[in-house]
Protein backbone atom coordinates (compact mmCIF):
# COMPACT_ATOMS: atom_id res chain seq x y z
CA UNK A 1 0.00 0.00 0.00
CA UNK A 2 2.79 2.21 0.26
CA UNK A 3 3.81 1.90 -3.33
CA UNK A 4 0.83 1.02 -4.85
CA UNK A 5 -2.61 1.88 -4.95
CA UNK A 6 -5.98 0.36 -6.20
CA UNK A 7 -8.46 2.35 -8.03
CA UNK A 8 -6.24 5.59 -6.93
CA UNK A 9 -6.52 4.89 -3.12
CA UNK A 10 -2.83 4.04 -2.30
CA UNK A 11 0.77 5.09 -3.15
CA UNK A 12 1.69 6.46 -6.07
CA UNK A 13 5.15 5.20 -6.50
CA UNK A 14 4.43 1.78 -8.40
CA UNK A 15 1.54 1.42 -10.76
CA UNK A 16 -2.53 0.95 -9.91
CA UNK A 17 -3.19 -2.26 -9.34
CA UNK A 18 -6.82 -1.98 -10.53
CA UNK A 19 -5.94 -1.17 -13.76
CA UNK A 20 -2.16 -3.33 -14.34
CA UNK A 21 -2.07 -6.86 -15.75
CA UNK A 22 -5.85 -7.25 -16.66
CA UNK A 23 -6.54 -10.62 -18.42
CA UNK A 24 -3.41 -11.63 -16.89
CA UNK A 25 -3.53 -15.11 -15.73
CA UNK A 26 -1.90 -16.22 -12.09
CA UNK A 27 1.48 -17.55 -13.40
CA UNK A 28 1.17 -14.52 -15.65
CA UNK A 29 1.03 -12.06 -12.26
CA UNK A 30 3.78 -13.76 -10.93
CA UNK A 31 6.04 -12.96 -14.15
CA UNK A 32 5.04 -9.39 -13.58
CA UNK A 33 5.85 -9.38 -10.03
CA UNK A 34 9.15 -11.18 -10.60
CA UNK A 35 9.82 -8.12 -13.46
CA UNK A 36 10.54 -5.71 -11.37
CA UNK A 37 11.72 -6.75 -8.57
CA UNK A 38 15.29 -5.28 -9.54
CA UNK A 39 14.03 -1.98 -8.98
CA UNK A 40 12.27 -2.75 -6.38
CA UNK A 41 15.18 -4.51 -4.02
CA UNK A 42 16.81 -1.03 -5.25
CA UNK A 43 13.74 1.34 -3.49
CA UNK A 44 13.54 -1.30 -1.01
CA UNK A 45 17.56 -1.21 -0.02
CA UNK A 46 17.15 2.89 -0.51
CA UNK A 47 14.44 3.16 1.79
CA UNK A 48 15.46 0.82 4.90
CA UNK A 49 12.45 -1.36 4.17
CA UNK A 50 13.37 -5.16 4.86
CA UNK A 51 12.23 -7.51 1.73
CA UNK A 52 8.96 -8.67 1.86
CA UNK A 53 9.14 -12.44 1.87
CA UNK A 54 6.20 -14.31 1.60
CA UNK A 55 4.60 -17.93 2.62
CA UNK A 56 3.52 -19.64 -0.19
CA UNK A 57 -0.25 -19.04 1.04
CA UNK A 58 -0.07 -15.33 1.35
CA UNK A 59 1.74 -15.31 -1.77
CA UNK A 60 -1.10 -16.86 -3.29
CA UNK A 61 -3.93 -14.64 -1.69
CA UNK A 62 -1.68 -11.80 -2.65
CA UNK A 63 -2.01 -12.31 -6.49
CA UNK A 64 -5.53 -13.97 -6.07
CA UNK A 65 -6.46 -10.23 -4.68
CA UNK A 66 -4.62 -8.27 -6.71
CA UNK A 67 -6.89 -10.46 -9.61
CA UNK A 68 -10.08 -9.62 -8.22
CA UNK A 69 -9.81 -6.21 -7.30
CA UNK A 70 -10.21 -6.15 -11.26
CA UNK A 71 -13.68 -7.97 -11.18
CA UNK A 72 -15.04 -4.69 -10.06
CA UNK A 73 -15.17 -2.67 -13.42
CA UNK A 74 -15.23 1.18 -13.91
CA UNK A 75 -18.79 2.53 -14.31
CA UNK A 76 -20.09 2.65 -17.56
CA UNK A 77 -21.01 5.71 -19.79
CA UNK A 78 -24.47 7.38 -19.27
CA UNK A 79 -24.34 9.17 -22.28
CA UNK A 80 -23.81 5.80 -24.38
CA UNK A 81 -25.89 4.09 -22.06
CA UNK A 82 -28.81 6.38 -23.39
CA UNK A 83 -27.99 6.03 -26.89
CA UNK A 84 -28.36 1.98 -26.43
CA UNK A 85 -31.34 2.38 -24.38
CA UNK A 86 -32.97 3.95 -27.68
CA UNK A 87 -31.10 1.82 -30.18
CA UNK A 88 -31.88 -1.23 -28.51
CA UNK A 89 -35.44 -0.80 -28.32
CA UNK A 90 -35.80 -0.80 -24.44
CA UNK A 91 -37.41 2.48 -24.57
CA UNK A 92 -40.23 1.26 -26.62
CA UNK A 93 -40.92 -0.98 -23.49
CA UNK A 94 -39.86 -0.09 -20.40
CA UNK A 95 -40.32 3.33 -18.52
CA UNK A 96 -37.08 5.00 -16.49
CA UNK A 97 -37.41 8.43 -14.50
CA UNK A 98 -41.13 8.66 -15.95
CA UNK A 99 -40.41 8.19 -19.78
CA UNK A 100 -40.69 5.00 -22.27
CA UNK A 101 -43.27 2.27 -22.92
CA UNK A 102 -45.08 -0.04 -20.22
CA UNK A 103 -45.01 -3.54 -22.18
CA UNK A 104 -42.43 -4.58 -19.25
CA UNK A 105 -41.71 -2.74 -15.82
CA UNK A 106 -40.67 0.17 -15.33
CA UNK A 107 -36.65 -0.69 -14.53
CA UNK A 108 -36.02 2.29 -12.00
CA UNK A 109 -35.47 -0.07 -8.93
CA UNK A 110 -32.35 -1.08 -11.11
CA UNK A 111 -30.80 2.42 -10.14
CA UNK A 112 -30.00 1.37 -6.66
CA UNK A 113 -27.09 -0.67 -7.98
CA UNK A 114 -23.59 0.49 -8.98
CA UNK A 115 -22.46 -2.53 -10.79
CA UNK A 116 -24.77 -3.94 -13.91
CA UNK A 117 -25.31 -7.41 -12.74
CA UNK A 118 -28.51 -7.03 -11.48
CA UNK A 119 -29.91 -5.89 -14.45
CA UNK A 120 -28.31 -8.64 -16.55
CA UNK A 121 -29.64 -10.64 -14.03
CA UNK A 122 -33.32 -9.06 -14.57
CA UNK A 123 -32.83 -9.65 -18.42
CA UNK A 124 -31.37 -13.36 -17.94
CA UNK A 125 -34.62 -13.83 -15.21
CA UNK A 126 -37.30 -12.63 -17.32
CA UNK A 127 -35.44 -13.37 -21.05
CA UNK A 128 -37.93 -15.79 -22.07
CA UNK A 129 -41.38 -13.77 -21.70
CA UNK A 130 -39.40 -10.30 -22.86
CA UNK A 131 -37.93 -12.10 -26.27
CA UNK A 132 -41.77 -13.47 -26.95
CA UNK A 133 -42.97 -9.61 -26.45
CA UNK A 134 -40.36 -8.86 -28.72
CA UNK A 135 -41.05 -10.80 -31.59
CA UNK A 136 -44.75 -9.94 -30.86
CA UNK A 137 -44.37 -7.01 -32.04
CA UNK A 138 -41.30 -7.32 -34.67
CA UNK A 139 -38.11 -5.99 -32.42
CA UNK A 140 -35.33 -7.77 -32.82
CA UNK A 141 -33.79 -9.17 -29.64
CA UNK A 142 -31.30 -6.97 -28.10
CA UNK A 143 -27.29 -8.45 -28.05
CA UNK A 144 -24.47 -6.62 -26.39
CA UNK A 145 -20.98 -5.92 -27.04
CA UNK A 146 -17.94 -4.70 -24.76
CA UNK A 147 -19.19 -2.82 -22.07
CA UNK A 148 -23.01 -1.58 -23.75
CA UNK A 149 -24.41 -3.40 -20.54
CA UNK A 150 -22.57 -1.15 -18.17
CA UNK A 151 -23.43 1.65 -19.73
CA UNK A 152 -27.45 1.00 -19.95
CA UNK A 153 -26.40 0.33 -15.98
CA UNK A 154 -25.53 3.79 -15.90
CA UNK A 155 -27.71 5.09 -17.70
CA UNK A 156 -30.65 3.84 -15.40
CA UNK A 157 -29.17 5.42 -12.62
CA UNK A 158 -28.77 8.90 -14.01
CA UNK A 159 -32.43 9.08 -15.60
CA UNK A 160 -34.36 7.24 -12.72
CA UNK A 161 -36.47 8.70 -10.31
CA UNK A 162 -34.53 6.93 -7.71
CA UNK A 163 -31.31 8.19 -8.33
CA UNK A 164 -30.93 10.67 -5.35
CA UNK A 165 -31.69 7.37 -3.13
CA UNK A 166 -28.82 5.62 -1.62
CA UNK A 167 -27.19 3.17 -2.67
CA UNK A 168 -27.25 -0.25 -2.43
CA UNK A 169 -24.40 -2.18 -1.98
CA UNK A 170 -23.51 -5.69 -2.59
CA UNK A 171 -21.34 -8.36 -0.99
CA UNK A 172 -18.78 -8.91 -3.09
CA UNK A 173 -18.87 -11.50 -5.74
CA UNK A 174 -17.52 -14.83 -4.42
CA UNK A 175 -16.14 -17.14 -7.09
CA UNK A 176 -16.27 -20.43 -4.72
CA UNK A 177 -19.99 -20.06 -4.31
CA UNK A 178 -20.19 -19.09 -8.32
CA UNK A 179 -18.42 -22.41 -8.84
CA UNK A 180 -21.07 -24.86 -7.02
CA UNK A 181 -23.90 -22.42 -8.70
CA UNK A 182 -22.35 -23.40 -11.65
CA UNK A 183 -23.18 -27.30 -10.66
CA UNK A 184 -26.59 -26.31 -9.00
CA UNK A 185 -27.57 -24.50 -12.01
CA UNK A 186 -26.51 -27.01 -14.73
CA UNK A 187 -24.18 -25.17 -16.49
CA UNK A 188 -21.71 -27.76 -15.95
CA UNK A 189 -24.23 -30.54 -17.48
CA UNK A 190 -23.38 -28.72 -20.85
CA UNK A 191 -19.82 -26.73 -19.88
CA UNK A 192 -18.54 -29.18 -17.82
CA UNK A 193 -16.23 -29.13 -15.13
CA UNK A 194 -13.91 -25.81 -14.45
CA UNK A 195 -15.90 -24.79 -17.77
CA UNK A 196 -13.81 -27.11 -20.39
CA UNK A 197 -16.72 -27.59 -22.36
CA UNK A 198 -18.83 -30.74 -23.71
CA UNK A 199 -20.04 -31.69 -27.03
CA UNK A 200 -23.08 -29.52 -25.84
CA UNK A 201 -21.94 -26.82 -24.65
CA UNK A 202 -18.32 -24.83 -25.73
CA UNK A 203 -15.36 -24.10 -23.27
CA UNK A 204 -15.81 -21.18 -21.27
CA UNK A 205 -12.07 -20.58 -20.91
CA UNK A 206 -11.67 -19.10 -24.15
CA UNK A 207 -14.93 -17.47 -24.11
CA UNK A 208 -14.70 -15.36 -21.37
CA UNK A 209 -10.45 -14.62 -21.55
CA UNK A 210 -9.77 -11.01 -21.12
CA UNK A 211 -13.67 -10.20 -20.47
CA UNK A 212 -14.76 -7.84 -17.52
CA UNK A 213 -17.57 -8.39 -15.99
CA UNK A 214 -20.00 -6.11 -18.11
CA UNK A 215 -18.79 -8.33 -21.17
CA UNK A 216 -19.01 -11.40 -19.78
CA UNK A 217 -22.79 -10.58 -18.74
CA UNK A 218 -23.43 -9.20 -22.01
CA UNK A 219 -22.16 -12.76 -23.63
CA UNK A 220 -24.31 -14.74 -21.28
CA UNK A 221 -27.32 -12.47 -22.37
CA UNK A 222 -26.73 -13.15 -25.75
CA UNK A 223 -26.75 -16.76 -25.76
CA UNK A 224 -29.18 -17.06 -23.24
CA UNK A 225 -32.02 -17.84 -26.30
CA UNK A 226 -29.88 -20.52 -28.08
CA UNK A 227 -28.66 -22.08 -24.49
CA UNK A 228 -32.43 -22.00 -23.38
CA UNK A 229 -33.02 -24.13 -26.36
CA UNK A 230 -30.27 -26.04 -25.62
CA UNK A 231 -31.23 -27.03 -22.33
CA UNK A 232 -34.99 -27.61 -23.33
CA UNK A 233 -33.62 -29.79 -25.18
CA UNK A 234 -32.15 -31.86 -23.15
CA UNK A 235 -34.45 -31.85 -20.52
CA UNK A 236 -32.78 -29.16 -18.32
CA UNK A 237 -34.91 -26.50 -16.98
CA UNK A 238 -33.80 -22.72 -17.70
CA UNK A 239 -31.77 -21.69 -14.44
CA UNK A 240 -33.04 -18.48 -12.38
CA UNK A 241 -30.59 -16.24 -10.51
CA UNK A 242 -31.55 -14.59 -7.52
CA UNK A 243 -29.61 -12.22 -5.29
CA UNK A 244 -25.91 -12.43 -6.03
CA UNK A 245 -25.98 -16.05 -8.19
CA UNK A 246 -25.55 -14.76 -11.15
CA UNK A 247 -22.53 -12.32 -10.24
CA UNK A 248 -20.85 -15.27 -8.17
CA UNK A 249 -21.26 -17.30 -11.65
CA UNK A 250 -19.52 -14.14 -13.33
CA UNK A 251 -16.91 -14.15 -10.61
CA UNK A 252 -16.23 -18.23 -11.17
CA UNK A 253 -16.23 -17.95 -14.79
CA UNK A 254 -13.25 -14.75 -14.53
CA UNK A 255 -11.40 -16.67 -12.52
CA UNK A 256 -11.32 -19.47 -14.39
CA UNK A 257 -8.68 -18.35 -16.84
CA UNK A 258 -6.35 -17.21 -13.68
CA UNK A 259 -5.81 -21.21 -12.90
CA UNK A 260 -4.46 -21.75 -16.35
CA UNK A 261 -1.69 -23.94 -15.66
CA UNK A 262 -1.45 -26.31 -18.28
CA UNK A 263 2.19 -25.41 -20.11
CA UNK A 264 4.82 -26.64 -22.21
CA UNK A 265 7.49 -28.19 -20.45
CA UNK A 266 9.79 -28.12 -23.99
CA UNK A 267 9.46 -24.69 -24.48
CA UNK A 268 10.17 -24.22 -20.53
CA UNK A 269 13.37 -26.11 -20.94
CA UNK A 270 14.67 -23.53 -24.11
CA UNK A 271 13.45 -20.65 -21.37
CA UNK A 272 15.60 -22.14 -18.58
CA UNK A 273 18.80 -22.37 -20.77
CA UNK A 274 17.85 -18.86 -21.86
CA UNK A 275 17.07 -17.22 -19.11
CA UNK A 276 20.63 -17.97 -17.74
CA UNK A 277 19.05 -20.22 -15.17
CA UNK A 278 20.97 -22.73 -15.99
CA UNK A 279 24.37 -21.23 -15.39
CA UNK A 280 23.62 -20.72 -11.30
CA UNK A 281 21.53 -24.20 -11.10
CA UNK A 282 23.64 -27.65 -11.13
CA UNK A 283 21.25 -29.89 -13.18
CA UNK A 284 24.14 -32.45 -12.90
CA UNK A 285 26.15 -32.40 -9.67
CA UNK A 286 28.81 -30.06 -10.83
CA UNK A 287 29.25 -27.21 -8.39
CA UNK A 288 27.42 -24.13 -9.06
CA UNK A 289 26.14 -20.59 -7.48
CA UNK A 290 22.61 -21.74 -6.92
CA UNK A 291 20.96 -25.31 -5.58
CA UNK A 292 19.88 -28.24 -7.57
CA UNK A 293 16.01 -26.87 -8.67
CA UNK A 294 15.53 -30.39 -9.41
CA UNK A 295 15.83 -31.13 -5.65
CA UNK A 296 13.75 -28.05 -4.11
CA UNK A 297 10.23 -28.67 -3.03
CA UNK A 298 9.63 -25.50 -3.92
CA UNK A 299 9.33 -26.17 -7.56
CA UNK A 300 6.59 -28.65 -6.87
CA UNK A 301 3.26 -25.87 -7.47
CA UNK A 302 3.51 -22.79 -9.47
CA UNK A 303 2.72 -21.20 -6.71
CA UNK A 304 5.88 -22.76 -4.53
CA UNK A 305 7.76 -21.84 -7.63
CA UNK A 306 6.82 -17.82 -7.98
CA UNK A 307 7.44 -17.58 -3.90
CA UNK A 308 10.89 -19.11 -3.58
CA UNK A 309 11.85 -16.78 -6.72
CA UNK A 310 10.50 -13.82 -5.24
CA UNK A 311 11.75 -14.66 -1.55
CA UNK A 312 15.48 -15.48 -3.17
CA UNK A 313 15.35 -12.49 -4.92
CA UNK A 314 17.37 -9.79 -3.36
CA UNK A 315 19.98 -12.61 -3.26
CA UNK A 316 20.48 -13.60 -6.94
CA UNK A 317 20.08 -9.92 -7.74
CA UNK A 318 23.48 -9.50 -5.85
CA UNK A 319 25.20 -12.77 -7.62
CA UNK A 320 24.09 -11.57 -11.07
CA UNK A 321 24.75 -8.29 -10.83
CA UNK A 322 28.96 -9.05 -10.39
CA UNK A 323 28.07 -11.41 -13.21
CA UNK A 324 27.91 -9.91 -16.81
CA UNK A 325 27.57 -13.40 -18.58
CA UNK A 326 23.92 -13.17 -16.84
CA UNK A 327 21.11 -10.75 -17.49
CA UNK A 328 18.45 -10.61 -15.27
CA UNK A 329 15.36 -12.94 -16.31
CA UNK A 330 12.43 -11.47 -17.77
CA UNK A 331 9.04 -13.24 -18.12
CA UNK A 332 6.40 -12.72 -20.93
CA UNK A 333 3.36 -14.11 -21.59
CA UNK A 334 3.25 -17.50 -20.78
CA UNK A 335 6.84 -18.26 -20.12
CA UNK A 336 6.40 -18.56 -16.24
CA UNK A 337 4.05 -21.01 -16.76
CA UNK A 338 6.09 -23.02 -19.21
CA UNK A 339 9.53 -23.23 -17.21
CA UNK A 340 6.81 -23.69 -13.99
CA UNK A 341 5.76 -27.24 -16.00
CA UNK A 342 9.51 -27.71 -17.02
CA UNK A 343 10.90 -27.54 -13.59
CA UNK A 344 8.50 -29.55 -12.19
CA UNK A 345 8.65 -32.42 -14.28
CA UNK A 346 12.46 -32.83 -13.73
CA UNK A 347 11.29 -32.90 -10.32
CA UNK A 348 9.19 -35.45 -10.40
CA UNK A 349 11.59 -36.80 -12.75
CA UNK A 350 14.41 -36.98 -10.46
CA UNK A 351 12.04 -38.10 -7.38
CA UNK A 352 11.30 -41.24 -9.25
CA UNK A 353 14.79 -42.09 -9.83
CA UNK A 354 15.31 -42.91 -6.19
CA UNK A 355 17.08 -42.03 -3.07
CA UNK A 356 20.75 -42.75 -4.12
CA UNK A 357 20.49 -42.05 -7.92
CA UNK A 358 19.43 -38.47 -7.51
CA UNK A 359 22.78 -36.73 -7.38
CA UNK A 360 24.01 -38.35 -10.62
C1 LIG B 1 -40.81 -5.62 -26.79
C2 LIG B 1 -40.73 -5.17 -25.44
C3 LIG B 1 -39.42 -5.20 -24.73
C4 LIG B 1 -38.21 -4.71 -25.13
C5 LIG B 1 -37.85 -4.07 -26.46
C6 LIG B 1 -37.32 -4.89 -24.00
N1 LIG B 1 -37.98 -5.49 -22.97
FE1 LIG B 1 -37.24 -5.88 -21.14
N2 LIG B 1 -38.99 -6.80 -20.59
C7 LIG B 1 -40.12 -6.82 -21.38
C8 LIG B 1 -41.16 -7.53 -20.67
C9 LIG B 1 -42.56 -7.83 -21.18
C10 LIG B 1 -40.62 -7.90 -19.42
C11 LIG B 1 -41.31 -8.67 -18.29
C12 LIG B 1 -41.20 -10.14 -18.59
C13 LIG B 1 -41.85 -11.00 -17.51
O1 LIG B 1 -42.93 -10.64 -17.06
O2 LIG B 1 -41.26 -12.00 -17.15
C14 LIG B 1 -39.26 -7.40 -19.41
C15 LIG B 1 -38.38 -7.55 -18.35
C16 LIG B 1 -37.15 -6.92 -18.25
C17 LIG B 1 -36.34 -6.89 -17.07
C18 LIG B 1 -36.69 -7.51 -15.72
C19 LIG B 1 -37.56 -6.48 -15.03
C20 LIG B 1 -37.84 -6.75 -13.58
O3 LIG B 1 -38.76 -6.10 -13.06
O4 LIG B 1 -37.14 -7.53 -12.95
C21 LIG B 1 -35.23 -6.16 -17.36
C22 LIG B 1 -34.07 -5.86 -16.46
C23 LIG B 1 -35.35 -5.74 -18.75
N3 LIG B 1 -36.52 -6.23 -19.24
C24 LIG B 1 -34.40 -4.98 -19.42
C25 LIG B 1 -34.48 -4.64 -20.76
C26 LIG B 1 -33.48 -3.90 -21.48
C27 LIG B 1 -32.17 -3.41 -20.87
C28 LIG B 1 -33.90 -3.78 -22.77
C29 LIG B 1 -33.17 -3.18 -23.94
C30 LIG B 1 -31.84 -3.71 -24.19
C31 LIG B 1 -35.20 -4.43 -22.85
N4 LIG B 1 -35.52 -4.92 -21.62
C32 LIG B 1 -35.98 -4.48 -23.99
C33 LIG B 1 -40.26 -6.30 -22.65
C34 LIG B 1 -39.27 -5.71 -23.38
C1 LIG C 1 -28.11 -27.40 -22.30
C2 LIG C 1 -26.78 -26.98 -22.46
C3 LIG C 1 -26.32 -25.70 -21.78
C4 LIG C 1 -26.48 -25.33 -20.46
C5 LIG C 1 -27.21 -26.10 -19.37
C6 LIG C 1 -25.80 -24.06 -20.30
N1 LIG C 1 -25.24 -23.68 -21.50
FE1 LIG C 1 -24.06 -22.02 -21.82
N2 LIG C 1 -24.00 -22.48 -23.79
C7 LIG C 1 -24.55 -23.59 -24.39
C8 LIG C 1 -24.39 -23.50 -25.82
C9 LIG C 1 -24.85 -24.53 -26.84
C10 LIG C 1 -23.72 -22.28 -26.05
C11 LIG C 1 -23.35 -21.66 -27.40
C12 LIG C 1 -24.58 -20.90 -27.82
C13 LIG C 1 -24.32 -19.95 -28.93
O1 LIG C 1 -23.39 -20.16 -29.69
O2 LIG C 1 -25.05 -18.93 -28.99
C14 LIG C 1 -23.48 -21.66 -24.75
C15 LIG C 1 -22.83 -20.45 -24.57
C16 LIG C 1 -22.49 -19.92 -23.34
C17 LIG C 1 -21.65 -18.77 -23.13
C18 LIG C 1 -21.01 -17.94 -24.22
C19 LIG C 1 -19.78 -18.70 -24.70
C20 LIG C 1 -19.11 -18.07 -25.90
O3 LIG C 1 -18.42 -18.82 -26.61
O4 LIG C 1 -19.23 -16.87 -26.13
C21 LIG C 1 -21.55 -18.57 -21.79
C22 LIG C 1 -20.74 -17.48 -21.08
C23 LIG C 1 -22.35 -19.59 -21.15
N3 LIG C 1 -22.87 -20.40 -22.12
C24 LIG C 1 -22.52 -19.74 -19.78
C25 LIG C 1 -23.42 -20.61 -19.20
C26 LIG C 1 -23.80 -20.61 -17.79
C27 LIG C 1 -23.24 -19.65 -16.75
C28 LIG C 1 -24.70 -21.60 -17.62
C29 LIG C 1 -25.44 -21.96 -16.36
C30 LIG C 1 -26.31 -20.95 -15.84
C31 LIG C 1 -24.90 -22.24 -18.91
N4 LIG C 1 -24.11 -21.62 -19.84
C32 LIG C 1 -25.74 -23.35 -19.12
C33 LIG C 1 -25.15 -24.66 -23.75
C34 LIG C 1 -25.53 -24.65 -22.42
C1 LIG D 1 23.42 -15.66 -10.90
C2 LIG D 1 22.96 -16.91 -10.43
C3 LIG D 1 21.51 -17.27 -10.51
C4 LIG D 1 20.68 -17.18 -11.61
C5 LIG D 1 21.01 -16.65 -12.98
C6 LIG D 1 19.41 -17.75 -11.20
N1 LIG D 1 19.46 -18.13 -9.89
FE1 LIG D 1 17.98 -18.98 -8.82
N2 LIG D 1 19.12 -18.95 -7.15
C7 LIG D 1 20.43 -18.56 -7.12
C8 LIG D 1 20.91 -18.69 -5.76
C9 LIG D 1 22.29 -18.37 -5.27
C10 LIG D 1 19.83 -19.19 -5.00
C11 LIG D 1 19.79 -19.46 -3.52
C12 LIG D 1 19.57 -18.13 -2.86
C13 LIG D 1 19.34 -18.20 -1.39
O1 LIG D 1 19.61 -19.22 -0.79
O2 LIG D 1 18.81 -17.19 -0.87
C14 LIG D 1 18.71 -19.32 -5.91
C15 LIG D 1 17.49 -19.82 -5.53
C16 LIG D 1 16.47 -20.14 -6.43
C17 LIG D 1 15.23 -20.78 -6.07
C18 LIG D 1 14.84 -21.25 -4.69
C19 LIG D 1 15.09 -22.73 -4.54
C20 LIG D 1 14.57 -23.27 -3.22
O3 LIG D 1 14.45 -24.50 -3.13
O4 LIG D 1 14.26 -22.50 -2.30
C21 LIG D 1 14.50 -20.93 -7.21
C22 LIG D 1 13.13 -21.58 -7.36
C23 LIG D 1 15.29 -20.37 -8.27
N3 LIG D 1 16.46 -19.88 -7.77
C24 LIG D 1 14.89 -20.33 -9.60
C25 LIG D 1 15.60 -19.69 -10.61
C26 LIG D 1 15.13 -19.57 -11.97
C27 LIG D 1 13.81 -20.14 -12.48
C28 LIG D 1 16.08 -18.89 -12.65
C29 LIG D 1 16.04 -18.45 -14.09
C30 LIG D 1 14.92 -17.65 -14.44
C31 LIG D 1 17.15 -18.57 -11.72
N4 LIG D 1 16.81 -19.07 -10.50
C32 LIG D 1 18.31 -17.89 -12.04
C33 LIG D 1 21.20 -18.09 -8.17
C34 LIG D 1 20.73 -17.85 -9.44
Amino acid sequence: MGCHSIWGNGGTLGPDFATVGAGASLQQLAGMFWNHTPRMIETVRARGIEWPTFTEAEMADIISYVYYVKLFDEPGDPELGARWFLEKRCIVCHEVGGSGGDIGPALDRYARYLAPILLAQGMWNHGQKMREAQSERGIPTPTFVGREVADLQAYIRRASLLRDRNVELLPPPDPNRGRSLFSTKGCVRCHGQGGRGTPFGPNLLMATQRLGVAEIAGQLWNHSAQMEQAMQARGVTFPQFEDTEMADVIAFLYYLRFYDTEGDARKGQVLFAEKGCAKCHARDGTPRLGPDLSMSQAVLTPMGLATAMWDHAPAMYDLIRVRDDVEWPRFEGDEMRDLSVYLRSRAAAARSSGPGRTNR
